[in-house]
C-alpha cells in the first residue's frame, strides 16, 4: 500500500489561476474543423452548419481560450483566403498536413462558433512564409473599429464590431525543421521582435506569445529560449512551451511519471526567462503560454497516417485520431496538475487539440459524438479549479522509473476559492499495482465538508471509449473519501486520477 500526506494552508499560495489555463486548440488539420466542429449535413447542425452535439460537449468540457488556426498549418496560411464571400475563397494546398484547405470555415465563421462555446479567440500569425506586413494587415482587419481599408472590409464581410483579439502567437514552432519557414533562433528572434513592435504600434492592448521550443527534447532547447528572449524580452508577454507524451517501448512506469518531465520543462523555461531578465536588468516578468500539450502517439502518425503522395491532397483526412486509454487519461490528468502547480508562471495553456485530432471529443460523420477518456480530467479540473493554487506540502512514497529516476508515487495540487468558500484537490496515483491512501489536512481552510469525490480508473488500464463502445470508461464516485476533524482520507486505485471538492 502506497501512502501520501498533504497539508493545505491558505497562507501558502502559488498564485491565482488564470482561467486561460483551460484553453484548447483548433487547427485546420484532419477532421478537427471539417467533419468535426462543422458538418452542415449533420442532424444536429445549426443554421451555420456547426454540430450542436459538439457544441454541447465543448461547453461541458469547459474550455476558455481557443488557439486557431494552427499549429503547423498556420506557417503556410494566407488569412485573406479565409474571409469574404465563400464562393470566392480559394482552395489551397496545405503543405503541413498534405491536405486541401477549402477555406469554407475562416475567421468569421470560427469566431461565431466560439461565441456558441463561450470561449475566447487566440490567433496565431504566419511567420513561416509571411512577415510583418501581413501580420499588421491581420490585426488591422480584426481589431481596428473602422475607417481603414481592412477594417471596412471586415465590416463589409458582415462583422461590424472588431473581433478584439487580445492573445496572439508570433508564429508556430519556428525551431522545428519541419516548419515552413523554419529559422535559427537569431533570425526568428529578430523577426519576432520586429513583428511585435509593429503590432503594438497598431494596438498596444495585445498580449504576445513568442515561440519557445517545440519540445524539451529539441537539440536547441534552452539556447533557443535564451536567444529568442534576448531579442524579444521587452516586446512580448509570454514564451510558449509545447509538450506531447506517449508510452514508449512498453514502459508504462515512465509514461505514468510524465508530469515530472512537464514540471522540469516549465521550471527550466522559467529559469531561462528569469536569467535573461537579470542580464537585461529588467523588472518585467515573462510568463508561459503552454499552448500545446497532450498525450500524442506521434509514431502512429509518422508510420501510418502521414500522406506524402504528390497525387493525394485530401480534404479533411483522418489524421492523428488517437484513441485514448485510461492510462493516457491518468497521465493527462497529471499534466493538468503540473500546469496548475505552476500557476504563478503558466498563465495560458492550450490542450492540443479539441475535436477528432488528438482530441477529448470524437465524431463520426453523420453519426455520433463521444467523450474520450481524457475528456473527464479536463472537464472536472476546469469546473473545480477556481481561485488560487495552494502550495501543497506533499509527502509521498516513491518508486523508480527508467526515464525520470525516483519519483513521488502520488502527485497532487490543491486550489481554494476564498470568495465561494470552496476548495478542490486533484490527485494521481502512478503506481501500476498498489492502491494509495492519501490524507489531506484541510483544517486551516476552515469548516469544510466533502462535496464530491470522483476517480478515473479501470482494471484494464488500456480500456478506451470508441464509436462501438462510447461509454466504456467514465468517472466513478470515490466512496472511500471521508472527512473527519478537518482531515480528508481517500483511497486511490492503482493507475488513477481523482478529484475531491470541498465546501
Ligand atoms: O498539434 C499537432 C501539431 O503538433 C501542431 O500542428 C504543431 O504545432 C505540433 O508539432
Amino acid at each position: 500500500m502506497v501512502t501520501a500526506r498533504l497539508i493545505l494552508d491558505p497562507h501558502f499560495a502559488v498564485g491565482a489561476i488564470n482561467r486561460r489555463i483551460f484553453g484548447s486548440f483548433v487547427e485546420h488539420l484532419g477532421r478537427c474543423v471539417y467533419d468535426g466542429i462543422y458538418e452542415p449535413g449533420h442532424s444536429t447542425a445549426d443554421a451555420e452548419g456547426f454540430r450542436g452535439d459538439v457544441i454541447d460537449l465543448v461547453k461541458e468540457l469547459g474550455t476558455t481560450t481557443i488557439r486557431y488556426p494552427g499549429g503547423n498549418f498556420v506557417s503556410g496560411f494566407k488569412w485573406e483566403d479565409s474571409v469574404g464571400p465563400r464562393e470566392d475563397r480559394p482552395r489551397r494546398l496545405d503543405l503541413a498536413w498534405h491536405s486541401t484547405e477549402t477555406n469554407e470555415i475562416g475567421l468569421h465563421e470560427f469566431s461565431s462558433w466560439l461565441a456558441k462555446v463561450d470561449s475566447e479567440l487566440m490567433l496565431a500569425i504566419n511567420l513561416g512564409t509571411r512577415g510583418v506586413e501581413e501580420a499588421l494587415d491581420l490585426v488591422e482587419y480584426t481589431n481596428i473599429r473602422s475607417g481603414s481599408t481592412l477594417s471596412d472590409q471586415r465590416i463589409a464581410n458582415g462583422q461590424v464590431e472588431p473581433f478584439g483579439v487580445t492573445m496572439w502567437c508570433l508564429g508556430n514552432e519556428m525551431d522545428g525543421p519541419w516548419q515552413l519557414g523554419h529559422r535559427s533562433a537569431e533570425d526568428y528572434g529578430k523577426i519576432a521582435s520586429q513583428t511585435a513592435k509593429a503590432l503594438r504600434q497598431l494596438d498596444e492592448r495585445l498580449e504576445l506569445v513568442v515561440c519557445g521550443s517545440s519540445s524539451a527534447q529539441m537539440p536547441t532547447f534552452g539556447s533557443w529560449e535564451r536567444t529568442v528572449l534576448q531579442h524579444t524580452y521587452d516586446d512580448v508577454d509570454y514564451i510558449s512551451c509545447h509538450a506531447y507524451y506517449e508510452e514508449r517501448g512498453g514502459d508504462l512506469t515512465s509514461f505514468l511519471a510524465s508530469g515530472v518531465n512537464m514540471d522540469h520543462f516549465i521550471e527550466s523555461v522559467v529559469a531561462t526567462a528569469d536569467s535573461v531578465k537579470a542580464e537585461l536588468r529588467s523588472s518585467k516578468q515573462i510568463n508561459i503560454s503552454f499552448d500545446e500539450w497532450n498525450v500524442w502517439y506521434i509514431d502512429r502518425y509518422q508510420q501510418v497516417d502521414r500522406i506524402t503522395d504528390i497525387e493525394e491532397w485530401p480534404v479533411a483526412p483522418r489524421l492523428l485520431e488517437d484513441v485514448y486509454s485510461v492510462a493516457d487519461a491518468v497521465v493527462f490528468g497529471s499534466l493538468l496538475i503540473s500546469l496548475l502547480k505552476h500557476a504563478d508562471r503558466v498563465q495560458s495553456a492550450s490542450l492540443a487539440q479539441l475535436v477528432n485530432v488528438i482530441a477529448p471529443i470524437m465524431t463520426e460523420p453523420g453519426g455520433d459524438s463521444w467523450r474520450q477518456t481524457t475528456f473527464f480530467p479536463f472537464a472536472v479540473t476546469s469546473r473545480l479549479a477556481r481561485g488560487t493554487v495552494l502550495e501543497v506540502r506533499l509527502e509521498s512514497d516513491t518508486h523508480e522509473t527508467k526515464e525520470y529516476g525516483t519519483v513521488a508515487t502520488v502527485d497532487a495540487v490543491a486550489t481554494v476559492d476564498a470568495e465561494a468558500g470552496t476548495a478542490a484537490v486533484f490527485l494521481v496515483n502512478r503506481s501500476e499495482t498498489e492502491e494509495a491512501t492519501v490524507t489531506i489536512d484541510v483544517a486551516a481552510l476552515g469548516d469544510l465538508g466533502l462535496l464530491e469525490a470522483s476517480t478515473l480508473a479501470d482494471d484494464d488500464v488500456y480500456a478506451a471509449n470508441t464509436l462501438a463502445d462510447q461509454n466504456r470508461v467514465g468517472l466513478s464516485p470515490n466512496t472511500s473519501a471521508v472527512i473527519v476533524d478537518g482531515v480528508v482520507t481517500i483511497t486511490l486505485p492503482a493507475v488513477s486520477w481523482s478529484a475531491v471538492s470541498l465546501g
